[in-house]
């Protein structure tokens, strides 16, 4: 499938494209670091959501032990800076079989769409760590941005619409990612170029599994709840926004 294929149903799904003054800012060499260390941490957290959700709606707690060990040595070097890419990459791949609790209705189908997925984050994370680690970027803390906790506020406070407007909010995170490295790709040097592109394709599938499991948990119609997170994330990107983040809005001077 050609790049123009995987994102016409991303761009038809957004409701707004990013806005041109972010690609200005994040083509700026300037900007680079904070746009790999930004795109470093949106990995463990993409990470690090799916596996709240399995835990929280799909497993027991000798499994969701087991889900947090496999990520514990990423979150540790995030939080910690305890580790290095080498032992990182001893827990890639997560091979132990989660068995979901008998009475969760979409129990197998949500722990075997997020491992898949946790697996690919986890991937990415030591892409990205690589490709700093090559270009001698530390990590350093940074804030969060404005961009998911805009969209979680949103989420409905009782079940199943948390876990259905949770999901809803995965897809469009995932969507979003999949449309700026996308849009950003051919301003940047040869290798992050072929990085980005190369992401495409399974952040497309992100989506998609996101709003599968939305449409599976809710049993029926979800198109209002979806063009309403529609719309509030092309307003938290294209509005004016003084911090500059991966997922940022319109870029303005503070
Ligand atoms: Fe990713
Ligand atoms: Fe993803």
């Amino acid at each position: 499938m050609s790049t123009e294929q995987l994102l016409a149903p991303i761009l038809n799904f957004l409701h707004c494209e990013t806005p041109d003054e972010w690609i200005v800012e994040a083509k700026n060499p300037e900007n680079l670091s904070i746009i790999l260390i930004d795109h470093l941490i949106c990995e463990l957290k993409a990470a690090q959501t799916a596996m709240w959700l399995i835990r929280k709606y799909a497993v027991d707690k000798a499994s969701g032990k087991l889900l947090l060990d496999w990520l514990a040595p990423h979150e540790k070097y995030i939080y910690k800076k305890e580790g290095n890419l080498e032992s990182l990459s001893k827990s890639l791949k997560f091979s132990k079989s989660i068995v979901p609790k008998s009475d969760s209705l979409i129990g197998q189908d949500l722990v075997d769409k997020m491992v898949l997925l946790i697996n690919e984050e986890l991937h990415h994370f030591y892409q990205v760590l690589e490709i700093m680690n090559d270009r001698n970027i530390a990590y350093k803390n940074i804030t969060a941005g404005r961009y998911a906790k805009g969209m979680m506020t949103n989420v409905r406070t009782h079940e199943p619409a948390t876990l259905i407007d949770k999901l809803i909010c995965g897809a469009y995170i995932e969507a979003r990612s999949c449309e700026r490295f996308a849009k950003l790709a051919p301003f940047l040097d040869d290798e992050l170029n072929k990085f980005y592109v190369s992401l495409l394709r399974s952040e497309a599938r992100h989506y998609q599994d996101y709003l599968s499991l939305a449409r599976q948990v809710a049993g029926g119609d979800i198109s209002e709840r979806i063009e309403f997170f529609g719309k509030v994330e092309a307003e938290l990107i294209s509005s004016p926004d003084t911090d500059f983040k991966f997922h940022s809005g319109r870029p303005i001077k503070s």
